[in-house]
């Protein structure tokens, strides 16, 4: 990091945390820069401040330490800050540089990486936002000892999505990790030691620089992801869900899709099942909302004017397809199966 920093002007060091990483990972950071000095701004932490209110903040505390185009943010935080802190890095006078810490597992095998920035606005997850890629993304395993489990399975989420859609090798070893290391205390360490944490940031890196302004590839990654915006959407205007559990709840019904529209083996549907029943409980959600979600997938980036909901689904493990419209009727019996377990 002091490497990475060596050129940035004194003065033009910012960072930005939320009162989570503050407290758990701001030590461990300061021990990593030394006596760099820099600015901190901590906003409050959760999901419901990814809004334009927080990156208001964030360009306010940038003016009032008289941040230039030679500034850098880091954002030490889990997706809400690196989402966010890019999204105001990116529109102060036009974009100055930003490095992203993630210090979730969430944030490390996704949100950090691939340059998007967004918040949320009008009850819209990210709808509001930039491709900006970080000047780098620093990832050191020693954020994750931090985390309670709820946390590491938001972002292990994530990585199923990750194998599911590369092959069936990842999606097999993943299962066994889980079975094996969960919920004891060396899940982290086993992570790291065996790879499957660089594995999946991996699998996520050479989708994006195939594809990084998402015209088609990348809409492989948003895989649970139309289901499960919906469902997270729709819990935002109470409390707000973990994006991991709402991507896994979202997996199973657009597995059981792929079942029905593309062929895909219901083995992975079982499997799948089987990981949210054990790991992640039942949907929290309301099963007599399945009219207002479908209304919600509506408001997917992915969709065409004109066209029922765009998914993307798996003929196989490892074979995902992208641009699939599903009627309304086939999406309400994927809820009905997600809904009846
Ligand atoms: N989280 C999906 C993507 O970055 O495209």
């Amino acid at each position: 990091i002091s490497t990475l920093l060596s050129d940035v002007p004194e003065g033009q060091l910012f960072v930005l945390t939320d009162t989570n990483s503050a407290e758990h990972c701001l030590p461990l950071f300061v021990d990593f820069i030394g006596d760099i000095p820099y600015h901190l701004l901590t906003l409050e932490a959760g999901e419901k401040n990814k809004n334009l209110e927080s990156v208001q903040l964030v360009w306010n505390f940038l003016l009032k330490h008289r941040a230039t185009r030679e500034a850098v943010l880091i954002n030490l935080g889990g997706g809400m800050i690196t989402d966010l802190g890019g999204f105001a890095a990116a529109t102060y006078m036009r974009g100055i540089r930003f490095v992203n810490i993630p210090t979730t597992l969430l944030a490390m095998v996704d949100a950090s990486s691939g340059g998007k920035t967004g918040i949320d606005y009008q009850g819209v997850k990210n709808v509001i936002g930039t491709f900006t890629p970080p000047v780098s993304t620093l990832i050191n395993p020693v954020f994750l000892r931090t985390l309670p489990t709820d946390e590491l399975l938001s972002g292990f989420a994530e990585m199923l999505k990750h194998a599911l859609i590369a092959s069936q090798e990842e999606w097999v070893k993943l299962l066994q990790l889980l079975d094996e290391e969960l919920p004891h205390n060396q899940f982290v360490e086993t992570l790291n030691d065996t790879g499957a944490l660089q594995a999946s940031i991996a699998i996520k890196e050479k989708v994006v620089s195939q594809d990084p302004h998402e015209a088609g590839l990348r809409k492989i990654l948003n895989f649970g992801h139309t289901v499960g915006h919906a469902i997270e959407s729709a819990a935002l205007e109470r409390n707000a869900l973990p994006h991991g559990y709402c991507v896994l709840w979202g997996m199973v019904a657009e597995v059981y899709l792929s079942v029905v529209k593309l062929g895909c083996p219901r083995e992975v549907l079982q499997q799948l099942t089987q990981v949210m029943l054990q790991y992640y409980g039942r949907p929290q959600c309301d099963c007599n909302q399945r009219e207002q979600l479908i209304q919600r997938m509506y408001q997917d980036k992915k969709n065409s004017a004109n066209r029922t909901p765009n998914f993307t689904l798996l003929r196989a493990v490892g074979e995902p397809k992208i641009n699939q419209y599903v009627s309304e009727q086939d999406i309400d019996e994927a809820l009905e199966y997600l809904f009846s377990l």
